[in-house]
């Protein structure tokens, strides 16, 4: 049995906001955010855009994708989906009472599809992965899952914080993981070979929501001066990208006997070009192996692998057999990474 992508679909709000644009607002500028992150702009979610409405956006564009690749009809591929997850820590309602895959489910009408979402920041598309894996693997009968990243963070932006807020863009992703009777081992192996999936939670406070959870609730009568909004502790979370990266890196080629010469791609965490760069420093990656978009959509926190994914097969530069390397890291602390056949 194999579990591979057997498509992938994104959207992104209309609206995009340039770094000059956002320096008419902040104490900013172009050149700053550059040079500190590669980032050159962000797409922001006009008001009534909800998450739910962006997931399911991404689900249609891969649902799509795929009635054109199989000759079925897209509403025969709705009825085929098992389940339906969404990663995202920016969820239609607070807790995901009720969950935005539930509200995808019905917006999509997939009414067969089981529905949660899963919430481990940035690091979500990489544990989504093992787990619509293992949903297959644990039952004969389902064969295929929608799995969407989905994320509205400028929703949860402190405006006033200039070193957050430039780093940060709203967007969703969806892939379609099928079980299929292809090998995943040895010769002509296909779908998810390996994965690595790690966490250290003493690193929690450094990047973390701190209000409206059940922790520090927001109380009756109480006088908000800010909604729930990211808090950063940008050097920590920085060095402990770079590390989480460059060793997840090296430990799933060693692990899968690999060299970098064997990958059609890397694409880690879109969240700073510095700490991808700093990662292809230390490991001697060749440039043109390590995918990246973080120009054009700035941090899109669960959305950012799926989101490059997406623009990496759309463009055609994915052949069958090709493997691919996922690569993230992101609150929690959280990271991992996935090696996969196309
Ligand atoms: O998915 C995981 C999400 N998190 C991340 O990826 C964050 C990882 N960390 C980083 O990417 C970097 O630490 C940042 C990009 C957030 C910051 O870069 P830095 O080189 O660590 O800058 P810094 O925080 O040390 O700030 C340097 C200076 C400060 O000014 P002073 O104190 O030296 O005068 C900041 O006030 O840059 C200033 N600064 C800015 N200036 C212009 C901070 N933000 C901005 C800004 N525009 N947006």
């Amino acid at each position: 049995m194999a579990y591979e992508i057997a498509a992938t679909g994104r959207a992104l709000p209309k609206n995009r906001v340039t770094n000059d644009e956002l320096a008419k607002t902040i104490d900013t500028n172009d050149e700053w955010i550059r040079s500190h992150t590669g980032i050159g702009s962000r797409y922001i979610a006009e008001p009534e855009l909800t998450n739910s409405g962006l997931a399911a956006r991404a689900a249609r564009a891969a649902i799509e994708q795929l009635a054109e690749k199989t000759g079925a009809a897209a509403e025969t591929v709705i009825a085929s989906l098992d389940v339906i997850i969404v990663a995202t820590v920016t969820g239609d309602y607070l807790g995901g009472v009720p969950p935005t895959s539930c509200i995808v489910q019905d917006i999509l009408g997939a009414k067969q599809a089981a529905c949660f979402d899963i919430e481990v920041c940035c690091t979500g598309f990489i544990y989504g992965l093992d787990i619509a894996s293992g949903l297959l693997a644990v039952n004969r009968r389902r064969k295929r899952v929608l799995f969407i990243s989905s994320e509205l963070l400028s929703r949860i932006t402190d405006w006033t914080d200039r070193s957050t807020c430039v780093l940060f863009g709203d967007g969703a992703a969806a892939v379609i993981i099928e079980k299929t009777d292809a090998p995943s081992e040895g010769a002509g192996r296909r779908g998810i070979l390996r994965s690595i999936l790690g966490a250290d939670g003493s690193g929690g406070e450094t990047l973390i929501v701190r209000r409206g959870g059940t922790r520090f609730p927001y109380k009756t009568g109480e006088v908000v001066d800010k909604p729930p909004h990211v808090e950063m502790d940008g050097r920590a979370v920085y060095n402990f990208a770079v590390k989480a990266i460059t060793e997840t890196i090296s430990l799933l080629l060693e692990e899968e006997n690999l060299t970098v010469n064997d990958l059609a791609v890397i694409i880690p965490h879109q969240a700073n070009a510095r700490i991808v760069q700093a990662a292809q420093k230390r490991l001697h990656l060749p440039e043109e192996k390590v995918y990246m978009n973080m120009e054009e959509y700035a941090n899109t926190s669960a959305a950012s692998i799926p989101i490059a994914l997406d623009e990496v097969n759309r463009a055609g530069k994915l052949k069958r057999g090709d493997i691919v390397m996922f690569v993230g890291f992101g609150g929690g602390l959280t990271y991992g990474g996935t090696l996969a056949v196309w």
